[in-house]
């Protein structure tokens, strides 16, 4: 009989501790058990899965005694708390918040991408930023084929990176604003329904916020490129739970639309949408429930012989967090690689 896991859910009341749970049953993920925690403010509350009703615990050091894979999303600073106990406990913490992303012992998976850097884990493997994860899927299979020398992103980010509490703030908006009410911000600084604004992490020196260096610096590890030119802008729009992006690349010699449409039409995770007769491309709507990148509207930039243009909408809480974890789980369990090796991190 093949081997079964247990697995715990760190932040499991969540936008993407929900989605994690859903893939695991649908995905016929080999569960001996499953956890799940959140904060004390949860604790017994029920979630269904497979069949049954599972209790929700409140996360605490012994949690995570006996446990194989934890798949945490509960935000950094609860990431950080329990790190060291996840890997003493010999467990394989694949996490989803950007606190150990940029430490160069931890590997940055996209499973599409880099899936051999998941072989040197010591205990922790970290899920990249989402609209990384959704611009890392769509354009490594041209970078493959030629090196991009710069990618300039523009990002058009939904209310689900901020959270299920963001995406009930949206909504909540949306009714007050139609009832000629005024809009109640809470998790978002500014209203978002019928709104947009840049997006809303510290910015650095140079003028850039924390999302658009995730993509940056981000991307560049992934691509194991140092060297590949990026720059983005990145504003939240007010869709629920999909992100997109408009990507223009630029190689050092010219690369066909067609041949990029060619390669992208059979890349891992991604599903080409476009209809050039009706104008029908990726939509946010169309994205949501998918796990594929859906990207389109590839065409040469007309003003630069050497770059492209693309579009793209990916679901942020699905491919952009919970299913890249998962996949990354699934990595794991396939190449015998569910063994921590207690490398401790310093918070
Ligand atoms: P809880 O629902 O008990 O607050 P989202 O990003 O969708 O807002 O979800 C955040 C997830 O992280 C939730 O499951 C939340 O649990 C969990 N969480 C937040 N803070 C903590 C904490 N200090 N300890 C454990 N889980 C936490």
């Amino acid at each position: 009989m093949s081997k079964k896991y247990k697995v715990a859910i760190l932040g499991a009341t969540g936008a993407v501790g929900r989605e994690l749970m859903e893939l695991l049953e649908n995905r016929n993920f080999p569960i001996a058990s499953l956890k799940l925690l959140a904060s004390p403010r949860s604790a017994g509350q029920m979630l269904p899965f497979q069949g049954e009703e599972l209790a929700i615990e409140a996360v605490s050091d012994r949690a995570f005694d006996g446990v194989d894979i934890v798949l945490a999303s509960a935000g950094g600073s609860t990431s950080k708390a329990y790190a060291n106990q996840i890997v003493e406990a010999g467990a394989v913490m694949i996490d989803n918040s950007s606190a150990f992303r940029m430490i160069p012992d931890i590997p940055l998976v996209v499973p599409e991408v880099n899936p051999e850097a998941a072989a040197n884990h010591k205990g922790i493997i970290a899920n990249p930023n989402c609209t990384t994860i959704l611009m890392a899927v769509a354009v490594y299979p041209l970078h493959q084929v030629k090196k991009i020398k710069r990618i300039i992103a523009a990002t058009y980010q939904s209310a689900s990176g901020a959270g299920a509490k963001a995406m009930a703030e949206v909504q909540a908006q949306a009714s007050d604003i139609l009832a000629g009410k005024p809009p109640v911000t809470d998790i978002f600084p500014y209203p978002l329904a019928f709104n947009l604004f840049p997006h809303n992490t510290p910015l650095n020196d140079a003028g850039y916020c924390e999302e658009e260096m995730k993509m940056v610096n981000e991307t560049r590890k992934i691509f194991g490129s140092q060297d590949i030119k990026i720059t983005a802008t990145c504003v939240r729009v007010p869709v629920l739970r999909a992100h997109s992006e408009a990507i223009n690349l630029e190689f050092d010699t010219p690369f066909a639309a067609d041949e990029a449409r060619q390669i992208l039409s059979r890349a891992p995770g991604v599903k080409l949408v476009e209809n050039w007769q009706t104008n029908y491309f990726p939509m946010p709507i169309d994205a949501t429930g998918c796990d594929e990148v859906l990207v389109g509207r590839i065409r040469q930039d007309i003003s630069h012989p050497c770059s492209l243009e693309l579009w793209l909408c990916g679901d942020q809480i699905r491919k952009g967090a919970a299913l890249n974890a998962v996949q990354i789980a699934e990595l794991l369990v396939n190449n015998n690689l569910v063994t921590s090796t207690s490398a401790l991190v310093s918070s």
